[in-house]
């Protein structure tokens, strides 16, 4: 309940354009704690970075809910090139995407969706260089589309390249989970970070924590790959005690952190052997997602403050 408060203030002032204004100027120094960089040439390196400690990387340019064609096009381009750039730099071209950014809900003129249109393009290229392009989970009225433009794109080019995300909050995913299960398909399992109503998603965090875990375990049981993205530390020990006593091999599942957030457990799960992969957000439209992982955790706000006072 606090929870839920907490983050619907938060995500409320962070919508107010002076509330934006201030953080945009006064915060960037913050944010870097949660954001690579502005420019592909950082998050690459920082990919680099991360590859010497074994860890993987899923690079994502930020920006969402664009609503222009010509600006969700050079949006999709951009996401071309750090896919090419990647590959050219030798680190694996794992991005992830949202629709919104590349023009989700946006028809064009032979009646197909545009972001559906750049998906395609951007799954045809990953498939090309070896990489695999993840569609992140935005907010639930987008859920339906988002289901249906993956069971698309799994259809023409597989499930080895191209995966989606489900939200242990929202009531419907464990049914979303297992309409999906014909596909066996990659997964990424989060708790959701979007503000949501109470007649989609569970109030109660102990609710959406067992969502997650029975997530998790009924896809790991259906025999599917699992990215278990949480810095949860309980649910990550007992999600390293369920694969033990089933017998699910390390291939079948990683675990998945932002950048910045619980590097010393992401650093630990690498030295004890799992697959580890940290989501790299990158570029200049930090402001979404940085007022999310405020949104997160009440100490954040302090944390930014102190910052803004220090300059
Ligand atoms: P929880 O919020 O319970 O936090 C557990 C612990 O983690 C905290 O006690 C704290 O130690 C640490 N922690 C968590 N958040 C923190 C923060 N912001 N700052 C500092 N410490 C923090 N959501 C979505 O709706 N769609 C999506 O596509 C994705 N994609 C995605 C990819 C990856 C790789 C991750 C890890 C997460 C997402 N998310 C997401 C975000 C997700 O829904 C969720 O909001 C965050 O992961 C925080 O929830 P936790 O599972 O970490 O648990």
């Amino acid at each position: 309940m606090l929870n839920r408060m907490y983050r619907s203030t938060v995500l409320g002032v962070a919508t107010q354009k002076p509330i934006e204004q201030l953080v945009r100027s006064r915060a960037w120094n913050v944010a870097q704690r949660f954001v690579a960089g502005e420019s592909s040439a950082t998050a690459i390196a920082a990919a680099q970075e991360l590859a010497a400690d074994g860890i993987l990387s899923n690079l994502d340019l930020l920006g969402e809910f664009v609503n222009s064609v010509e600006t969700a096009n050079e949006f999709a381009e951009k996401i071309l090139a750090i896919q090419n750039e990647a590959a050219a730099a030798g680190v694996v071209p794992y991005v992830s995407i949202k629709l919104s950014s590349v023009g989700q809900g946006q028809t064009v003129q032979n009646g197909e969706d545009l972001g559906y249109l750049n998906a395609r393009r951007i799954v045809g290229n990953a498939r090309a260089l070896g990489g695999f392009v993840c569609l992140d989970m935005e907010d639930h009225p987008r859920v339906d589309q988002t289901l249906a433009q993956f069971r698309a794109l799994v259809a023409e080019f597989g499930n080895k390249t191209v995966g989606t995300v489900l939200q242990s909050y929202l009531y419907r995913s464990e049914a979303d989970r297992t309409g999906l299960d014909d596909l066996h398909p990659n997964l990424r399992i989060v708790k959701g970070a979007y503000l949501e109503p109470e007649s989609v998603a569970m109030p109660a965090k102990s609710d959406v924590d067992a969502s997650y875990r029975r997530l998790v375990y009924a896809h790991m049981k259906a025999g599917n790959y699992v990215n278990v993205a949480t810095h949860d530390d309980s649910i990550i020990d007992d999600v390293k005690m369920f694969v033990l006593s089933h017998g699910i091999p390390k291939t079948q599942f990683e675990f998945q952190m932002l950048y910045g957030i619980r590097r010393d457990l992401q650093k630990k799960l690498a030295t004890e052997g799992f697959t580890v992969r940290v989501y790299l957000p990158y570029g200049r439209d930090w402001y979404a997602y940085f007022s999310r992982r405020i949104a997160e955790r009440p100490a954040n706000v302090m944390f930014v403050l102190r910052g803004m006072l220090k300059g």
